[in-house]
């Protein structure tokens, strides 16, 4: 039910503090410790490589992902489009583990990966908000988002839910490693939970963004770089999918590379400013489409500010950033779509699980 709110995705995006929190105590065994099925980081620590398949948002979860896996507990991940892979699957290390990430549970395209990995005899994992569902009966493994149910077609809490338990399993695995961490994940998510608490607080300032820059435009860039770039691959899905701007994600260094040609006097540009070893380089990244007439919208994290940013977010742990920057994106796109008078839950063309191929 959506209660009062106006539409499932404002309650969706609210919901996100509560769900960080959900997820902490799933996985927690009875000393607080984070923890996860023993047969299930057996599977990951006896991989070489770890394949992540996924579509859309799930699969912009999957890159993030994978930066934690690799930095964190040290295993290589590959992270594929499900309706990539299954046509043009790629060479394949000794011992894969295919780790499918999907909100529904009920994605065709990953489910056609599923089917043909499992016929090479490979064992699966399942990363999934619908226990039941077909990717979970069908995987070796099941690992829950508990994220309850999401019934915007604009995917949003099961994002951060997907992120956040991705997370944990690179911790475990990093400890079973015998790995040592500088920080608490309990303790880092637990901070990540009040930050997005903050942050959807701060809705009118995201509605007057989503004014000022994206009422009238034709289309909209999202730059970023490391996981930045992750993040705006995500908040460009986004806002496409609900107002039908034109919007799409780039890697900061990639615009001299061809798309700096598309911007035009006016054009948003909303750039993310959350990694510190990047942080000149993005914004030089800016100066560049500035010069070319670009409207730029700089979201930063508190530390690596200027007086040139549009928002702020409270610092976090810089390898969870994307956690929270994707909030005020969530937010700028819903209050995009509401102003251009969309259908917001449910977008034209577009269906929540998507069960063909
Ligand atoms: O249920 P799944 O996570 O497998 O769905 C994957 C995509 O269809 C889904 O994330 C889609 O991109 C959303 N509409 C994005 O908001």
């Amino acid at each position: 039910e959506k209660g009062t709110y106006p539409h499932y995705m404002l309650k969706e995006i609210d919901e996100q503090p509560f769900v960080m929190r959900r997820i902490i105590q799933k996985y927690q065994d009875a000393s607080g410790a984070l923890t996860i099925d023993k047969d299930i980081v057996n599977a990951v620590l006896e991989a070489d490589r770890l394949y992540i398949i996924a579509c859309g948002t799930s699969y912009h979860a999957g890159l993030v992902g994978k930066q934690l896996l690799e930095k964190w507990a040290n295993i290589p991940v590959e992270v594929h489009i499900a309706s990539e892979f299954s046509y043009n699957m790629p060479l394949l290390s000794k011992k894969p583990l295919f780790i499918y990430i999907s909100q529904s549970g009920e994605t065709a395209d990953s489910r056609a990966v599923l089917v043909q990995t499992k016929k090479l005899g490979y064992k699966a994992l399942t990363i999934t908000n619908v226990p039941g569902s077909t990717l979970s009966r069908e995987a070796d493994y099941t690992l829950l988002l508990h994220a309850g149910p999401e019934i915007a077609v604009a995917s949003t809490k099961a994002y951060t839910a997907q992120i956040a338990v991705l997370a944990i399993l690179a911790t475990v695995a990093a400890k079973a490693k015998g790995i040592a961490l500088d920080f608490s994940l309990v303790k880092e998510l637990g901070i990540i939970a009040n930050v997005m608490e903050m942050l959807c607080d701060a809705k009118e300032e995201m509605e007057q963004i989503a004014r000022e820059y994206l009422e009238t435009t034709r289309n909209c860039f999202f730059i970023g770089r490391a996981s930045d770039f992750y993040v705006g691959l995500e908040g460009a899905l986004k806002l496409k999918e609900i107002s039908y701007i034109q919007a799409e994600g780039f890697a900061g260094g990639e615009l001299k590379h061809g798309t700096i040609a598309l911007i035009e006097e006016g054009t948003p540009v909303v750039a993310l400013a959350t990694q510190e070893h990047v942080n000149l380089s993005i914004r030089g990244n800016v100066k560049e489409v500035v010069a070319r007439g670009a409207n730029p919208c700089i979201i930063s994290m508190r530390g690596l500010e200027t007086d040139e940013d549009r928002y702020v977010i409270p610092a976090v742990h810089p390898m969870l950033t994307p956690l929270v920057a994707v909030v005020p994106l969530q937010l700028i796109a819903y209050y995009a779509a509401l102003h251009r008078g969309c259908d917001v839950d449910k977008p034209r063309n577009l269906a929540k699980s998507v069960t063909v191929e």
